[in-house]
Parts: structure tokens; sequence; C-alpha cells
């Protein structure tokens, strides 16, 4: 079968495409015809390597998958040929003190597909059937490839991690980033009023007919703008990702007894806290990481059932343009999801 991968970590050359052996299907796994997958930012780090990644090569990235099923192992039930499916991206134990509490994105052997293990961007993947999530047929392949990663992680940073409830203002940075663009419906169907913070004016007005209330530059003093539009009170919630470039800002802008939750440090990890700041103004920061299983079909059943949201395709590439898309999505320009058609 024709896929996408690499053989070592690196640059953008070391992105190749073409033939892979299909994969054996093990008793509890289904074979899922591909038929759109998205990139993540995470492909983009995955490709450079991570500290401790080790991964089996090649590997093949795409953690959000969409496809139909086409065979499945002797141990599995529940499936025909021809369903429509999107994929939990989660790897979990399912033993675990903390995955029996149902919080499976805690789970010590916690992983993702695409990052640990080879993920979808190939012509078939085999995936265990505890993954697969049914999706209408007449869902298009390219949205519903942009949807688990992003609005499963959107969701409990907003949503469980942060508490965000009706009548609260959150503020949530890179409002472009694909969990951001998500986030920003969350936090609008949860009744919040919404600061977006982009470096693009471009992207903010994509920001604002998403549902975003007030506009700010991400590059400019968001804090102080945030400060003046709420009376010096500041937000009850910070979504953070952006890392070191905006940490300092994003932490201003907390309201007193108010949360940070932070999911990603995309222009760098290592930020300063001032403690007397942190326990004067009572506010907590709160780290989110994908979501568990429960959050997972919740933010799924919105999207692909109830269709209340609007799932975010800025460009649609080959599959063999892996190396065109991957620059792409590291160029930034992107509002929303980067999608590969095998
Ligand atoms: N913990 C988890 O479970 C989890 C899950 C998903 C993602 N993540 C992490 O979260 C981050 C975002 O992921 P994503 O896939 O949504 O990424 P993405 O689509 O590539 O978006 C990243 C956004 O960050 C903003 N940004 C980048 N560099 C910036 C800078 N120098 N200053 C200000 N803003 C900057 C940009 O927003 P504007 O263009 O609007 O300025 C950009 O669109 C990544 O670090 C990723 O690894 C973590
Ligand atoms: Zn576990």
């Amino acid at each position: 079968m024709k896929a996408a991968f690499f053989r070592q970590h690196g640059g953008l050359d070391v992105l190749e495409y073409g033939d892979l052996a299909e994969p054996v299907v093990g008793p509890d796994e289904v074979l899922v015809r591909v038929h759109a997958v998205a990139l993540n930012h995470l492909d983009l780090f995955v490709r450079e390597g991570l500290p401790g990644l080790k991964l089996a090569m090649p590997h093949v990235g795409g953690s959000d998958i969409a496809g139909e099923v086409v065979a499945w192992g002797d141990d599995v039930t529940g499936w025909s040929e021809g369903d429509h499916v999107v994929v939990n991206p989660s790897i979990w134990c399912g033993r675990c003190e903390l995955c029996i509490a149902g919080e499976e994105s805690l789970c010590e052997q916690y992983g993702i597909i695409g990052e640990h293990v080879s993920g979808g961007g190939a012509e078939y993947v085999a995936l265990p059937a505890r993954n697969l999530r049914r999706i209408p047929s007449d869902f298009p392949w390219e949205q519903a490839a942009a949807v688990p990663l992003v609005w499963m992680t959107a969701w409990r940073a907003l949503i469980g991690q942060g508490q965000l409830r009706a009548g609260q203002s959150v503020l949530i940075l890179g409002a472009g980033g694909g969990v951001a663009s998500a986030a920003i419906q969350i936090a609008r169907y949860a009744g919040a009023t919404v600061y977006a913070a982009s470096r693009s004016d471009e992207k903010l007005e994509h920001a604002r007919q998403l549902g975003a209330d007030h506009l700010l530059r991400s590059d400019g003093e968001f804090s102080r703008e945030i400060w003046a539009r709420t009376n010096k009170r500041g937000v009850d919630v910070v979504l953070e990702n952006v890392g070191a470039a905006t940490w300092k800002q994003s932490v201003r802008s907390i309201a007193k007894g108010g949360r940070l939750v932070t999911y990603g440090a995309t222009t760098g990890p290592i930020v300063e806290i001032d403690i007397r700041h942190l326990f004067w103004r009572q506010y907590a920061i709160i780290g989110s990481t994908m979501a568990n299983n429960r959050e997972f079909e919740t933010v799924m059943r919105l999207v692909f059932d109830e269709r209340r949201f609007q799932p975010l395709v800025d460009r649609v590439f080959a599959l063999s343009e892996i190396r065109a898309a991957h620059e792409y999505l590291a160029s930034g320009e992107q509002f929303g999801k980067v999608v590969l058609v095998p």
C-alpha cells in the first residue's frame, strides 16, 4: 500500500511517500481504509524527534483518521464492511487505577496513535476496535478527519479541566491553531464570553465569525487589553498552548481565583512563575492532555450526531504531497486543519 513515512527524525526531507506492507490485523483489531487523515502540530514534533520518544521505523504519522471498515480480527464484533468511522487516537491500558476511574489520558501507559505507534498516513491502518467511533455516512471525509484529536483536546481543556461555564469569560491564545479554533466554538457553545488572540488580523476575522466576542493581537500587549476590557478584572479561564512567547501575558490576564489551562508549548516549554502573584491572586495553573473516553464520546456526539459545530478544514493535500503539507503547517498560515487524502 502507499504510505507517507520517515525512517529517521529530521527536517522535511526525511519524509517519504512510497510502498509499505499492508498491516496485519490482530484479533482485537479492525482494518480501516483511510479516506482522510489530518495533521497536527504533533506530527511536526514527532518528525523532528521528541526527548524520550523511541519509534519503530519506518514511522507513519497521522493521529486523526477517518475511513471505512474493511475487515476485522476474530475477537471483534459489531462492525460491518463499509461502516464510516473516526478514530480515538488515545492508547490506554484499560487496567490501571486511572483507566478504571475513567481517566484514560492519565494512564501510566498513555500514548497517541501517530506519535507512539504508527498512524493513519497510509491507504490502510489496523487499529484496536475499541478506538473506532461510528459517524454518519454523509459526513465529508476531510471534515471528519479534522475532528478527533483537536476537538477532544479542546473539550477536556475548557470544559473538563478548565471548568468553563456559562457566563464566564475565556481568553484563547493562538486562535488560528487546530485546537484553539475548535475551542472558540466550544467556549461559545458553553455560553462564555470569548476573547481570541492571534498574530494575524485575517485569522481574528475568522475567529469573530466562529463566535469570538473580543479580538486581540497575541504579538501585542494583549494582557493590557484584557485588563482594559474587563475593567481590571481579567478572565476566568486562559487557554494557553503557545508557551514561552505568550506565557507572561497569559498569566497576567487571569482573574483572581481564575484558571490557566495549558496543553501546549509551541514556542518553548520553560517559563517563570512569580509565586507571590500566584498565591495572592489565588489562581490555578492546570495541565490538560487529550481527553478521557467519556469526554471523547461527548464531543464526538456533538460534532457528528448533533452537528452543533463546524470542523474547520483549511487545506487538503494529496498524501503524496506530505512534505508540502508539513511545510504549510509549520508556516502557521492555516486557520483550522491541514488534511491529507491517500
Ligand atoms: N496536550 C495535548 O493533548 C495536545 C493536543 C493537541 C495539541 N497540543 C499542542 O498544542 C499546540 C497547538 O497544537 P495545534 O495542533 O492546535 O497547532 P497549530 O494548528 O499548528 O497551531 C498553533 C498556533 O499557535 C500560534 N503560534 C505559533 N507560534 C506562535 C508565536 N511565536 N507567537 C504567538 N502565537 C504563535 C499560532 O496561532 P495564530 O496563527 O493564530 O497566531 C498557530 O496557529 C502544539 O504545541 C501541540 O503540540 C497538545
Ligand atoms: Zn491505564
